[in-house]
């Protein structure tokens, strides 16, 4: 039977997915779509119907293991058939690391790393019984190297890598390819819905210095490229390929980097400690 290629994607509803579902729809694939938003999800569906492709939006909370596992079966039972997963939804925090709430951190790790790793499962179950497939797993140039003041989302996008480099080689018998896709400073909604002690501005200018963006598209035009293909990981920018490099060979040489790259926050958080202690 002749089906059309499906692909399950989280964190549809806006940035980094929605890029992804409107770059595989305009190949004419099916596009299984999951997030929270019900009606940005519809929206999204729409323009990948517009697009050419065929869209199914599934409301899905990745926190919560059944509902993942419901977008993956809503998928085969529509479409016949799963040939990729990008588990991308995801969000960020802002805070030091001693200053983290629990629940904030085990919220994180529920969204961020848990509902990733239900992804893995659902598709990979799925693929193995079909004979191949290829799963995205979205992870961040700051899940190879920690960065200061995101140690939460650090620590979680860190959780995503070891998870996807074990299962990558796990699943070549089986012809499912297993990629790990590293993005930087992306222009999406993610900095409006940072969480943590302080706003997402405060959160921006601890970048203060890496004034260019990435657009989404980039990500999402990278990911369909490589579909089928056997590439265990993707970092785009030059800056980023340096800071994974530097982090391996020197991790005194990183933390001076991103040192530098935060000098702005930290002298501004040191002023303020001074003040603090001053009167
Ligand atoms: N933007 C960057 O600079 C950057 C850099 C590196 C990595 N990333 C990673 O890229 C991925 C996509 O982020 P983005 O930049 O495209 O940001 P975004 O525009 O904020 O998109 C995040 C997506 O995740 C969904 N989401 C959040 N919590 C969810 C939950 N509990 N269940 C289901 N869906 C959930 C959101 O949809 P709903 O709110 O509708 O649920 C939204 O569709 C994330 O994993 C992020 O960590 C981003």
């Amino acid at each position: 039977m002749n089906r059309k290629q499906t692909a399950v994607i989280t964190g549809a509803s806006s940035g980094i997915g929605k890029a992804t579902a409107l770059a595989y729809a305009r190949r004419g694939w099916a596009v299984v779509l999951g997030a929270r938003r019900k009606e940005h999800l519809e929206e999204v569906a729409d323009q990948c119907r517009k697009a050419g492709g065929e869209a199914l939006a599934v409301v899905t909370d990745v926190a919560v293991e059944e509902q993942v596992q419901n977008l993956v079966r809503s998928a085969v039972e529509a479409f016949g058939g799963l040939d990729v997963m990008v588990n991308n939804a995801g969000f960020g925090h802002y805070g030091r690391v001693h200053e983290v709430g629990s629940e904030d951190m085990r919220h994180i790790f529920d969204v961020n790393f848990h509902g990733l790793f239900y992804g893995c499962k659902a598709a990979a179950g799925v693929m193995i019984r079909q004979g191949g497939g290829h799963i995205f797993n979205v992870s961040s140039v700051i899940g190879k190297r920690g960065s200061p003041f995101n140690g939460a989302y650090s620590a979680s996008k860190f959780a995503v890598c070891g998870l996807t480099e074990s299962m990558r080689v796990e699943m070549r018998s089986y012809n499912v390819n297993v990629t790990l896709v590293c993005p930087g400073l992306t222009r999406t909604e993610f900095f409006g819905n940072v969480r943590g002690r302080t706003s997402s501005e405060g959160y921006q200018s601890s970048f203060v210095r890496l004034r260019t963006m990435m657009d989404p598209q980039k990500v999402a035009r990278k990911i369909v490229a490589i579909t089928g293909r056997r590439v265990p990981q993707v970092v785009f920018t030059p800056g980023g390929k340096f800071l994974v490099l530097a982090a391996s060979l020197s991790p005194r040489f990183a933390d001076w980097l991103m040192k530098f790259y935060h000098d702005d926050l930290l002298r501004r958080q040191e002023q303020t400690q001074a003040t603090r202690q001053g009167g």
